[in-house]
């Protein structure tokens, strides 16, 4: 039996950080939880006598110096650079795939021949390099297709084009480099799947996987999707969407496959995989896209409604031997809403003063979990996009949702954007 985790450090600094640090603070083994570089929120809860606390530097540099047991990497970028390889080099264990596995996120185009290679359902597609096979390949599609850019792009490298028109000019600006340089040099064209998004994520070890509870996102800025995309500005969990015998199908037919086909491709898969699935109206599960780390602000839902221990499953995991019986879902249910900055997702303003953030806490079963805050003459100001994620649990979904709005009212700052849909559908599905 190996040792369970005592001193864990956490990488990143938004919503999804505070939620891993606050779940990774349940297990108890763990004594302290470091979070770099963290946010303003990321300090120690009054009644724990556990520790939380923000540091600053080079992540292996640190890791090293404060002889950290674990290290979970948050930002797809840096796993996409290879710190998980950095790390497991320096004898550090460290939760995340390495920057070969990290392929399934950092290249769409990799992705999808990826999951036509191992029969992974997913729209029908082309990867093209130049103007003129974007425009052949963009006129096979029955209706105008999605255009995505191969590389990571912030979330701001998917176009779902209006027409077959639009849909050759975005591939033509993508290909020329100006708007995402190299990331855009490739691109995929996309069959345009129409349906119901959820986020499904599961806890991998190479082989074995243990399914997280399911979640839906609500990515545009405003109510009834409208407006821009954004990083996603509420959540809720479970998703009623993926019931008991689609949530079997997606075991079998994406996840299953893709633990095989990447060890048989020669980069197991570690670190938590996370499957963007859309559901057509006929009820068939088609991924959308895969990611290689938690999702934000899934995550801030998902830790709420998961019990057990959470820095030991992720250790297991990162060893290679997932023990998935040190964790469980629980039956209740749980609500995030994001409260965004004026002027998000375009050009978010910063230094607004933020009240109200006790009153919130107070709030039975609401956790407020910091994202865009920084600390300013002893205020909490903002200082980003996405400022705060207001997420409850609840025994039911009505009760989550009602307890989360109940805390979110409770805090101001200028400017503050929030939806008010937020499981809205979701709710309307269980009401008469
Ligand atoms: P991605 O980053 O690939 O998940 O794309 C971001 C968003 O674009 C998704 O969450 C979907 O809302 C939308 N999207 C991506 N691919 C498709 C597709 N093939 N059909 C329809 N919508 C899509
Ligand atoms: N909320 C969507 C994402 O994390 O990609």
């Amino acid at each position: 039996m190996m040792v369970k985790p005592k001193k864990v450090m956490v990488v990143g600094s938004g919503g999804r950080e505070h939620a891993l640090a606050l779940a990774l603070l349940r297990s108890e083994s763990v004594g302290e939880v470091l979070v770099n570089p963290g946010n303003a929120g990321i300090r120690s809860p009054a009644d724990a006598a556990k520790k939380l606390r923000p540091v600053s530097g080079d992540a292996l540099a640190v890791a090293k110096s404060e002889r950290v047991d674990l290290v979970v990497v948050g930002p797809e970028v840096a796993l996409c650079n290879g710190l998980v390889d950095e790390l497991a080099g320096a004898g550090i264990l460290a939760f995340g795939p390495t920057r070969r596995a990290a392929r399934l996120e950092a290249s769409k185009a990799f992705m999808k021949e990826f999951a036509a290679r191992h029969g992974i359902p997913t729209g029908r597609f082309e990867v093209v390099r130049d103007a003129g096979d974007a425009e052949r390949a963009i006129k096979t599609f029955e209706s105008p297709p999605v255009v995505k850019a191969d590389g990571l792009c912030a979330g701001k490298g998917v176009v779902v084009s209006a027409s077959h028109e639009e849909a050759v000019l975005v591939a033509r600006r993508m290909l020329s480099g100006e708007p995402f340089g190299d990331a855009g040099r490739t691109v995929v064209i996309e069959e345009r799947l129409v349906g119901s998004e959820a986020s499904v994520h599961g806890i991998c070890d190479g082989e074995r996987f243990f399914l997280l509870p399911t979640a839906q996102d609500h990515k545009r800025i405003g109510d009834g999707d409208s407006g821009p995309n954004t990083g996603g500005m509420g959540t809720y969990a479970p998703a009623p969407l993926i019931t008991p015998s689609l949530a079997a199908r997606i075991e079998r037919e994406i996840f299953e496959r893709a633990l095989l086909g990447m060890a048989s491709e020669d980069s197991p898969f570690r670190g938590v995989l996370f499957a963007g699935i859309m559901v057509t109206p006929e009820g068939e599960p088609n991924l959308l896209e895969f990611n290689v780390r938690f999702g934000d602000p899934e995550t801030q839902v998902i830790t709420l409604v998961v019990e057990g221990d959470f820095a030991e499953t992720l250790a297991s995991a990162a060893r290679g031997e997932l023990d998935p019986t040190a964790m469980h879902v629980s039956m209740d249910h749980a609500v995030c809403v994001v409260l965004a900055a004026h002027g998000y997702p375009a050009s978010p303003r910063v230094g607004d003063a933020i009240s109200g953030l006790t009153e919130a806490e107070a709030v039975d079963g609401a956790t407020v979990f910091h994202a865009g805050t920084a600390e300013k003459s002893g205020r909490i100001v903002t200082a980003g996009g996405r400022v705060l994620g207001v997420a409850a649990r609840g025994a039911s979904l009505a009760e989550a949702h009602e307890r989360a709005y109940r805390a979110a009212d409770c805090i101001q700052f200028d400017g503050k954007q929030l939806r008010r849909d937020i499981a809205a559908r979701a709710l309307g599905s269980i009401r008469p």
